[in-house]
């Protein structure tokens, strides 16, 4: 793969690669080598792209819906024929095995494609007036309309599926955006930028910024960018609702994600397994990792050898080897922490089942057991190769367990008894619950974020067209309904 070109690469300015004011250098996490060189934009480039942004919001939402959605489907084809390539810039800059890199491409093309399809379907509600005599012979009509230009704010650890999960559903509802990716996995949004730079998207609908985290307080205040969506970590997610208290907000924050395996879930081994599988992959850099793992005692037995057996068995090693279960978390102060929180458990009392090392920016997938509740590992959110295992007695406490966080985003419940599952559902603090499986279990077209410190808002490409847009009522008045 050739990602060092004789030029920085482009950002994109109202549509159009431009060279910036200063340069970033991006690294491969695994060896810290350098990937690539992007051009980093000066204040006046970021001002011709809000200003086109606020220039084009009224023009672009009165586009044809099928004009949209011809754009949106020429980037879902576009992204489908550069899988390969695009795999391989998501490995080189954030270090995730290719596999997943693919599974991450293959969820962008989705997302164009499911964005096309809603775009064309977007409408709005009709509604009688006459239910009482002072409404009689009017009707209202109720239709959304974006809120305005958007700042999307995307972070590393899905670098192109996070940022089609804000571009896609703003182009679907006519909302020009601005793109700020994270600073150290810029490369596959600006490869996204080449194939919106193709369609007829008008002037001004789409802008790639590769800019620091400071200048971006700026856009943040702007008041011309009146929607910021925003996913990332909790800290910086509430500082943004913060600074923008008149704006739009939504919010994509962290979690501890729970995975509960009640006594009547009759494959404890296959749970176990998809346990160990989605507690590392993309190394725990995902929201919905699995991090607490609550189990009943019924069948902790046989549930917590399984489980060390199939963590075990989790390979790390270059990301770009096919065998590579595990690869690096972003940078090697990333992995420092990691293991400080997994040894600052076991100083409080927490067993460890296996890993608690690391090599480099590498973590050794870790099991730990008995950690107490108030230790970092089991409190806060770890995003790393890191499972924290809990016995419980019965369902009532397990639920407890889930709901004594901070965090709400998702949780998964092992149990084959309907009536557990609405119960799980119903009593979960949760934005998602997932019967049968862990909580990492994401499908692009569902509704998807979370309560508490996880955040606020939805993202899902029809729930963040809601989100994107507010109503408008048309009251019609002496109409022969
Ligand atoms: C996230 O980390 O919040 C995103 C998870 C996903 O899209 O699968």
């Amino acid at each position: 793969m050739d990602t060092i070109t004789p030029q920085p690469r482009a950002a994109w300015i109202a549509g159009q690669a431009e060279q910036g004011a200063s340069t970033l250098v991006v690294h491969h996490p695994f060896d810290g080598s350098e990937v690539a060189t992007v051009a980093v934009p000066g204040a006046d480039q970021v001002e011709r792209a809000v200003a086109a942004a606020a220039a084009v919001a009224k023009e672009f939402r009165r586009t044809p819906a099928h004009q949209r959605a011809a754009a949106l489907e020429h980037v879902s084809r576009g992204l489908a024929m550069r899988a390969e390539e695009l795999a391989e810039v998501i490995t080189a800059e954030n270090g995730k095995p290719l596999k997943w890199a693919e599974a991450e491409v293959k969820r962008a093309v989705s997302v164009f494609r499911i964005a096309a399809e809603e775009a064309r379907r977007f409408s709005g509600d009709m509604q009688r007036l006459d239910a009482d005599p002072s409404g009689d012979a009017r009707l209202a009509l109720t239709r959304r309309v974006p809120r305005g230009p958007v700042l999307g704010i995307a972070p590393f650890n899905f670098p192109l599926n996070l940022v089609a999960h804000k571009v896609a559903p703003a182009l679907a509802v006519g909302a020009p955006i601005i793109i700020k990716p994270a600073p150290r996995t810029p490369l596959s949004s600006l490869v996204l930028g080449e194939l919106l730079a193709e369609t007829d998207l008008p002037e001004g609908a789409f802008s790639v910024l590769p800019l620091g985290n400071e200048e971006t307080q700026a856009l943040v205040a702007d008041p011309r960018l009146p929607v910021v969506s925003f996913t990332g970590s909790g800290p910086v997610g509430w500082s943004i609702a913060d600074a923008a208290a008149r704006k739009h907000v939504v919010l994509e924050l962290g979690g501890n994600a729970a995975a509960v395996v009640l006594r009547d879930w009759p494959d404890v081994e296959g749970a176990a397994q998809r346990i160990a599988t989605f507690g590392n992959y993309q190394a725990g850099q995902s929201c919905i990792a699995v991090q607490r793992v609550i189990v009943d005692a019924a069948i902790a037995d046989e549930f917590v050898p399984a489980l060390t057996e199939a963590v075990e068995a989790q390979q790390t090693g270059d990301p770009y080897d096919r065998n590579t279960d595990v690869g690096p978390v972003v940078d090697e102060a990333a992995a420092e922490r990691i293991v400080a929180w997994v040894e600052e458990a076991v100083a409080g009392g927490a067993r460890l089942l296996t890993g608690g090392t690391r090599s480099g920016a590498t973590v050794a997938p870790t099991l730990l057991t008995d950690v107490p509740a108030d230790a970092k590992a089991w409190s806060e959110e770890i995003f790393g190769p890191v499972l924290a295992v809990s016995i419980v007695d019965g369902v009532d406490e397990a639920f407890a367990s889930v709901n004594a966080s901070a965090y709400g985003l998702q949780a998964g419940v092992f149990t084959s008894d309907v009536q557990l599952a609405f119960h799980a559902s119903a009593e979960l603090e949760v934005g998602g619950v997932i019967i049968g499986d862990v909580p990492s279990y994401r499908a692009d077209q569902m509704p998807y974020g979370g309560v508490k410190g996880s955040g606020v808002g939805r993202e899902g490409v029809l729930s963040a067209m809601h989100d994107l847009t507010e109503e408008r009522v048309t009251v019609f008045t002496g109409v022969d309904l």
